[in-house]
């Protein structure tokens, strides 16, 4: 069959896309096929749904259809952990096993059609099942990052209220061991709603004491006997995912079942061109968006091998681990963020590591998460043979919404710097505030023309308003992404970063107002702001500017030790919050906004322009003194080239 081309599908998608994506839709197995129209708008909500009416079931997608269509004996999943020294392959046919009896195991808990299970694991394989057993039984899986502090989980618990909660008894972070009971325990301690049973699975390296009753093993409930997939509406959630917004509530995306298979199927093929049968790689973790539809679903609905793998880009065991990770495992197109490339780059600037392996087997490297800096771009490039390809998407669109998609004949070829072209299905714009599009070259809001195609968040967990004001208020007619960009004359489109209060660390989302309001809690603090400032192996890093209650003279030192003690207990380690600077005042409108933009460019050392609505511009002076005093900034830290 002839490929189709770029300019054509996109064309066909905005035109018409009910015909589009019903076409699309027809390349699953509905055990009712969505009757027309497939986007229709839900009676209580008004808000858009596709597939409404649709029956399906994601896990039977991901596993029985290929047990019974030829791939019962193909590697579904590959479990590579250099921080165990293990490497595990599950055929099709044991993946569905192991799944059809997890999930007998947890309906013997209670666990049901609409339940929420929460899934507090590293990357394992028993995560995955986990995932994949509760998406047969119809249950909703919420799984949290297991970086995240017990306050983070805990506010997790209170909002998706789970029956039962998965963990693992403990993670390896290089070889430091991470018991994750005890901070289950601690989840517990906070939370206002407890589930019923806690399911841990045993690491022998660190097992975790059960208590009765409640605890159960994950092996014992492996011996239940298997369940069926149950039919699902289309429109049922599949998983709530929980991502930082801009305040300290972090937001339940929510992801649909209908929808939700047909978008990843069709990126597989169309934006990383991928064959069903060959080997995929997203090296995230589960916690993230990535780890959901590039580790998990997106592989498996297109009957490919999926690569999990624990570990991290450096120091497990070094810098050439996910070379062997290709070279060992065919993989045909790796999906990492630019800080891991970075991280790689620091340590092996020269690339020796990448020569000791076979790479052949590589087509493409994708990279997303954050802008991938051009001189990173080049050197992966360089150091791979392979086209780059960087790809803009956020957790609520489930998959990227900017690329180029090399499963598509003449899509534009992939430039440094620039997240591409308008996958189809999304209408992107550059808009001012007003919502009116910008000339190109001109700096504006990145929206996305309504209706968001399949795949997409339809509303957040159980808060329909909290979705609209997020979301679609600000810019009518159009789902605005929070981020900022441009689009040069050519159309590639340029993605510069968030308008609002998330910052990128080390691709991990974090919320500068959540931080804010942590170190606000301190007796010490009168009232803070927290920059996501520059850093060349995070891309962005969090600092407070603090000022103090007047009484209190507590020595700087110990101040900053007690700030960044209480992010690392209350968000986690991962949240790499390490410096705070006290200064006597920060800028302010003279509505009393503080100019946090403004501090970030003068913390970067990058030119602007003084807000005219400052209250006193002397201000500004002060704060350039104290974080040139502190070493903080890129316009003041001793500056050390990566590579
Ligand atoms: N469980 C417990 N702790 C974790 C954790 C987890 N899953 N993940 C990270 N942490 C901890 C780390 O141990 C570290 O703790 P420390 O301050 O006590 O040393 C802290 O959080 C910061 O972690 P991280 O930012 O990962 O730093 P690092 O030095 O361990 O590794 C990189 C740096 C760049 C190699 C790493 O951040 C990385 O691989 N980034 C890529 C991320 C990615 O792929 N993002 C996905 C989206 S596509
Ligand atoms: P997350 O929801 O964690 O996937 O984070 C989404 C955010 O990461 C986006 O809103 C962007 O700010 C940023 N991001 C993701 N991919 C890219 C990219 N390719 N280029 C620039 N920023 C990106």
């Amino acid at each position: 069959m002839k490929t189709p081309t770029y300019a054509a599908q996109y064309a066909a998608s905005l035109h018409d896309p009910e015909a589009f994506w019903a076409g699309l839709a027809g390349q699953l197995h509905w055990f009712q096929e969505p009757p027309r129209p497939v986007l229709s708008q839900d009676p209580d909500s008004g808000l858009d749904r596709w597939f409404r009416g649709g029956k399906l079931n994601t896990s039977w997608l991901c596993l029985d259809f290929h047990v019974q269509h030829g791939r019962a004996d193909q590697v579904a999943l590959v479990y590579d952990s250099p921080v165990t020294g293990q490497v595990r392959r599950y055929t099709y046919r044991e993946l569905l096993d192991l799944t059809s009896r997890f999930a007998g195991g947890l309906r013997q808990l209670g666990v049901g059609p609409g339940e929420r299970v929460i899934v507090y694991m590293p990357n394992l394989p028993e995560a995955v099942v986990t995932m994949l057993a509760c998406a047969r039984l119809g249950a909703v899986h919420s799984v949290v990052f297991g970086g995240f502090a017990p306050h983070e989980l805990a506010v997790r618990l209170n909002d998706a209220e789970p029956c039962v909660l998965v963990c693992a008894s403990a993670g390896l972070e290089f070889d430091k061991v991470i018991p994750y009971k005890p901070l289950v325990e601690a989840a517990l301690a906070l939370a206002n709603h407890r589930p019923d049973h806690v399911v841990v699975l045993q690491r022998d390296f660190c097992p975790a004491e059960l208590v009765p009753e409640r605890d159960v093993d994950f092996r014992y409930l492996l011996q239940a006997a298997p369940v069926d997939a149950v039919p699902l509406d289309a429109t049922d959630p599949l998983y709530i995912l929980y991502t930082s917004g801009t305040t300290g509530r972090p937001k339940g995306v929510v992801r649909d079942n209908g929808g939700h298979a047909v978008a990843l199927k069709y990126s597989m093929a169309a934006i990383f061109g991928m064959q069903p049968g060959e080997t995929f790689w997203a090296a995230s973790d589960i916690g993230w968006a990535v780890g959901h539809s590039y580790s998990v679903y997106g592989p498996l609905l297109h009957g490919c091998t999926t690569v999990l793998f624990e570990g991290k880009p450096v120091r497990t065991p070094d810098a050439g681990t996910f070379w062997r990770v290709i070279q060992d495992h065919q993989v045909r197109v790796l999906f990492t963020a630019p800080t891991a490339i970075r991280a790689i780059k620091k340590e092996d600037p020269t690339a020796q590591l990448a020569r000791q392996y076979d790479l052949s087997s590589l087509r493409h490297l994708f990279v997303a998460g954050e802008r991938c800096d051009p001189a990173t771009y080049a050197w992966a490039g360089t150091t791979l043979g392979v086209p780059v390809v960087d790809h803009w998407w956020q957790t609520e669109s489930g998959w990227p919404m900017l690329a180029t998609p090399v499963g598509l004949a003449d899509a534009p070829a992939p430039r440094a710097g620039s997240a591409g072209h308008p996958v189809p299905g999304y209408n992107v714009q550059i808009v001012d505030e007003s919502g009116r599009p910008v000339p190109a070259g001109t700096t504006g809001l990145v929206a996305v023309r309504l209706p968001l195609p399949p795949g997409c968040l339809p509303t957040l967990w159980r808060d329909d308003a909290r979705f609209r004001s997020s979301y679609l208020d600000a810019l009518p007619g159009y789902y605005a992404s929070g981020d900022g960009g441009y689009q040069d004359a050519e159309g590639y489109f340029y993605i510069m970063g968030r308008v609002d209060d998330v910052i990128n660390v080390a691709g991990h989302r974090l919320s500068t107002g959540e931080i804010e309001e942590l170190l606000a809690a301190h007796p010490a603090v009168a009232e803070c702001a927290v920059l996501g400032i520059a850093c060349e192996l995070r891309g962005q890093v969090p600092v407070g500017l603090v000022v103090l209650k007047d009484g209190y003279n507590l020595p700087e030192e110990q101040l900053q030790q007690e700030l960044v003690a209480r992010i690392r207990e209350r968000i986690g380690a991962v949240a790499c919050f390490r410096q705070a600077a006290v200064v006597q005042r920060l800028p302010k409108t003279r509505s009393g906004k503080i100019l946090r933009k403004t501090l970030r460019q003068l913390a970067d050392g990058e030119p602007f322009v003084l807000p005219s609505t400052i209250d006193d511009p002397a201000i500004l002076d002060e704060i350039r003194a104290v974080l040139a005093a502190r070493g903080i900034g890129q316009a003041f830290a001793p500056r050390v080239p990566l590579g």
